[in-house]
């Protein structure tokens, strides 16, 4: 029986903010989700967050998920923190682990946490590092065989203690029964007045529970967040990381340092990315898609062979294959373009077919249509859908030709075949195969002068 306890309930003065610590983001998701991802990897029985500060609104934010929280109030250490989770640790046999993780270490990943539980066989596991400026950190204390006696917080430390390298972590795995009783045990007569989880470790040695320890994969795993500073550093250094593995499963990104993901990103063989793009929400590239510099694409599919081109933004859209997308254009939710459809500069469209091999390639909005294969869209036509009130549907059938600067009042029908004059405000459906225009008929004016300027 697996229990893992995520302490979530300190103020994260430091950000500066309403919003409590463990929601602010990294790659656009709150801290706790990314601490829970990591989590779940392990398939626990049971996950309890402990919150305070902003409870709330986390308990709101992660409502309807497997989750129990408890509520710490008033915050009086780590260790009094895991005591207001103990009521709702699930009890099993001695064998059973509690793994504490925190909510503002957003980025330890599955592998390092498993490999914690494992070291820690039936005993105390604590996830270490070794850093060059420890500061701030509790110091892990050995004997001179090198056997962990306790952990000895920064304020409470000597100078001795203080030049130790070796920092915990805050990230510890221990037997369940062992820890209900060591918690029990611990007090907060110490340099902060509070109950401290790290204090266990001094009484595991006592009662000859194993002390084993192990590190995280990477350093930056067990980075945490106090400062909207460390915050931008632990986004970077995770972006590099998502860049680093979209390199590794083959995708060509033209600058790793301007890649942005803050969701999903599959991609199928050679994707080309250019720089500073961000990819929101759930994206799927298909085989040799282009995407140009400095496009925002949130929840699309894209097929294989398109090419979308600079500064174009998609979202909740659909782009089949062969497909030519921008530069600037924009896909509203809805969009479902045809393979080798274009859409060219300045083109919005929203909640709108655009069959195959159809071209609208400047300047128009088209929303709420439906339109066929082969056609033509001149530059400037506008699908006039609402009307202030009611949204209606324009249907353009295959290979149609709309001139230039065409409004489409809907609801309106061109059939199959039709051209529409340039220039037409079109408020009665067009027949198949026709032309249909509406236009002022054209006049010059002889013996016009130009104004000359008043004396
Ligand atoms: C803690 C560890 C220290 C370790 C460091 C790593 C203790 C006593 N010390 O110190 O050894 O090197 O983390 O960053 O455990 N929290 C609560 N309730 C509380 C207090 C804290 O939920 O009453 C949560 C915080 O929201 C945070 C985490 O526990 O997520 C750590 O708290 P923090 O105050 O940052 O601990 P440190 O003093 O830095
Ligand atoms: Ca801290």
């Amino acid at each position: 029986m697996l229990n893992i306890i995520i302490l979530a309930a300190g103020l994260g003065k430091r950000m500066q903010s309403d919003l409590p610590k463990v929601l602010h983001p990294i790659a656009g998701r709150p801290m706790l989700a990314h601490v829970l991802d990591n989590a779940r990897c392990l398939n626990p029985d049971r996950i309890i967050v402990v919150v305070g500060h902003g409870a709330d609104r986390v308990q709101t934010m992660f409502a309807g998920q497997d989750l129990h929280f408890a509520l710490q109030q008033p915050q009086q250490g780590t260790g009094h923190a895991v005591m207001q989770a103990l009521p709702l640790v699930l009890e099993g046999d001695a064998q059973d682990a509690c793994l504490v993780l925190y909510g503002d270490v957003p980025l330890v990943q599955g592998d390092t946490l498993a490999r914690l539980l494992q070291a820690r066989q039936t005993g105390l596991a604590l996830l270490t590092e070794t850093l060059a400026d420890p500061s701030g950190y509790g110091r892990i204390v050995r004997d001179d065989a090198g056997q962990i006696l306790r952990i000895v917080e920064h304020k409470d430390a000597s100078a001795a203690q203080q030049a130790i390298c070796e920092v915990n972590t805050g990230i510890l795995a221990a037997p369940t029964q062992a820890l209900r009783q060591w918690l029990g045990r611990i007090n907060n007569q110490n340099a902060q007045g509070e109950y401290y989880l790290t204090d266990i470790v001094g009484l595991a040695v006592e009662d000859q529970i194993a002390v084993h320890h192990t590190q995280p994969s990477a350093a930056w795993e067990t980075l945490g967040v106090n400062s909207r500073a460390q915050q931008a550093q632990l986004e970077r250094i995770w972006q590099a990381e998502q860049a680093r593995r979209q390199l590794d499963l083959g995708v060509t990104l033209a600058d790793p340092a301007r890649f942005d993901l803050r969701g999903t990103l599959h991609c199928a063989r050679d994707v080309w990315i250019d720089v500073g793009c961000l990819f929101e929400g759930e994206v799927r590239l298909g085989e040799g898609v282009r995407i140009g510099p400095h496009c925002v694409l949130r929840d699309v599919t894209i097929g294989a062979g398109t090419h979308v081109e600079a500064f174009s933004h998609l979202q909740e859209a659909r782009v089949a294959e062969d497909a030519r997308i921008g530069p600037y254009a924009r896909l509203r939710p809805g969009a479902d373009i045809g393979a080798q459809a274009h859409v060219g500069n300045f083109v919005e469209i929203k909640k709108t077919q655009l069959g195959a091999g159809s071209k609208a390639n400047h300047l128009s909005y088209l929303g709420d249509a439906i339109i066929g294969k082969r056609v033509n869209i001149g530059a400037g036509t506008i699908t006039c859908n609402y009307d202030g009130v009611n949204k209606f549907q324009t249907v353009i059938e295959d290979e149609v030709f709309i001139g230039s600067d065409t409004q489409l009042v809907a609801p309106v029908r061109v059939g199959r075949g039709a051209t529409i004059g340039a220039g037409t405000t079109l408020t009665h459906d067009a027949p198949e195969h026709t032309l249909t225009l509406s236009r002022a008929p054209q006049t010059t004016r002889q013996g016009w002068r130009h104004p000359t300027k008043r004396s």
